[in-house]
């Protein structure tokens, strides 16, 4: 997409795409104010027309944080924030780590893995489980519905039920399960801590719980799934990178960083316009649905001198792959450490790693989320 971006940014960056009805925006400042500025452009309408429909069970009374506007999304958000610590996400390196080797044991011997299938996709949903205090033996069922509410979320927005209302019964009634043995005996896991979460006299409902834990699976597995992907596609498209950080690895998170801004895993987010808001010399009208390109805003040269370059280095890099202002992620601390950790363990267990063939590959569906579904790759086999 990126030579399209280019394009806009110089020709038209404010633009009204007439056959998706919605207009788009592709400069940094102006993705930027769109992503931010809540009270002209609302998260609530912000659905694409594909997606619109009835909503998923759970959904409907209960809230999903990243559809909300202030007041009420200051008040989720703080409830939230109360549960989904910085100190909660740094507890979990061990154990991330842990699974992340566990999943290269089984390929070690090999000299053969699918960098997505076998690593990039398991390791965010098996982390999100025990995140979220699933028992172990109800971690393939939880796989399940994991894809099923992933597969029918047409967009990282918000789940359609579309196919798969099964599956959100079955997972609503298995987390309503757990909802109800935990507020009898809290653990020390996320649901516990949501229960607890408390503002005034102002408590998450049930239905409000289900709801973030249906988001956390469409926003916090795919992402980061791509996230781990693009790292490792990069780096072996520029082997220089590569080799600078096996020699430097303290350059690992900056690597990271460079990663969201230069294959950005979410490439765009949906707002829709509350009045007759002027952007780049255009008026995009009340209601209007607003498409704010954030693959282009990190490749935009205003902000990022040398922007199609690749530089694990890069000073300052304030991209804005996780958004920005009061939506900003709330996964971010949990993406970058899942990332961290996943690609220091592919760096070190799979030396003289590299493309089997070179075969374009399949690109994940939609244009929303930016990776690829496969990645078949080769490395020396380890005893
Ligand atoms: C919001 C990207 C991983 C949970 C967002 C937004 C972006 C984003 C761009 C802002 C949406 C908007 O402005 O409308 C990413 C990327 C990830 C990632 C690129 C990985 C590389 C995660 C993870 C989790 C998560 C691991 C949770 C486990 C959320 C939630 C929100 C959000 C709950 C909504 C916050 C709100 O509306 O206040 N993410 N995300 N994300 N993300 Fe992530």
């Amino acid at each position: 997409p990126y030579p399209i971006y280019e394009m806009m940014r110089a020709s038209q960056p404010v633009m009204y795409i007439e056959p998706m009805r919605f207009w788009s925006v592709f400069r940094f400042d102006h993705v930027r104010t769109v992503l931010s500025d809540s009270a002209r452009f609302s998260s609530a309408g912000g659905r694409p027309p594909a997606s619109q429909g009835t909503p998923a069970p759970g959904q409907r009374d209960g809230f999903s944080l990243i559809t909300t506007d202030p007041p009420r999304h200051t008040q989720l958000r703080s409830l939230v924030n109360q549960a989904f610590t910085p100190k909660a996400v740094a507890a979990l390196e061990p154990r991330i780590a842990e699974l992340a080797h566990e999943l290269l044991d089984r390929v070690s011997g090999t000299g053969k893995i699918d960098l997505i299938q076998d690593f990039a996709y398991p390791l965010p949903v098996i982390v999100i489980a025990e995140l979220l205090g699933i028992p172990s033996g109800d971690r393939d069922r939880f796989k399940h519905w994991s894809d099923e509410v992933v597969a029918s979320a047409d967009t990282l927005i918000g789940g359609s039920a579309s196919g798969s209302l099964q599956a959100h019964r079955e997972m609503n009634e298995y987390f309503s399960g757990i909802i109800a043995e935990r507020r009898k005996a809290p653990k020390d896991d996320l649901i516990s801590a949501l229960i607890a979460a408390e503002e005034g006299d102002f408590h998450l409902s049930e239905g409000d719980i289900l709801s973030f834990c249906a988001l956390l699976l469409v926003a916090g597995n795919e992402t980061t799934t791509n996230l781990i992907g693009n790292a490792v596609l990069t780096l072996l498209e520029h082997p220089e990178e590569l080799a600078k950080l096996r020699s430097r690895p303290e350059l690992l998170p900056s690597a990271i960083e460079e990663v969201l801004r230069f294959r950005s895993p979410v490439q765009a987010m949906f707002r829709t316009a509350n009045e007759d808001v002027e952007l780049g010399g255009q008026v995009i009208p009340a209601g209007s649905r607003v498409v704010a390109f954030i693959g282009s805003a990190n490749r935009d040269e205003e902000k990022f001198p040398d922007a199609a370059r690749f530089d694990i280095e890069r000073t300052p890099n304030g991209h804005i792959a996780f958004g920005h202002g009061i939506h900003f992620c709330l996964g971010a601390p949990l993406a970058r450490l899942e990332a961290r950790i996943a690609l220091a363990a592919v760096l070190d267990r799979l030396p003289e790693l590299a493309r089997v063939n070179d075969e374009p590959l399949t690109p994940a569906r939609g244009f929303i989320v930016h990776g690829v579904s496969s990645m078949p790759l080769r490395f020396r086999p380890q005893e």
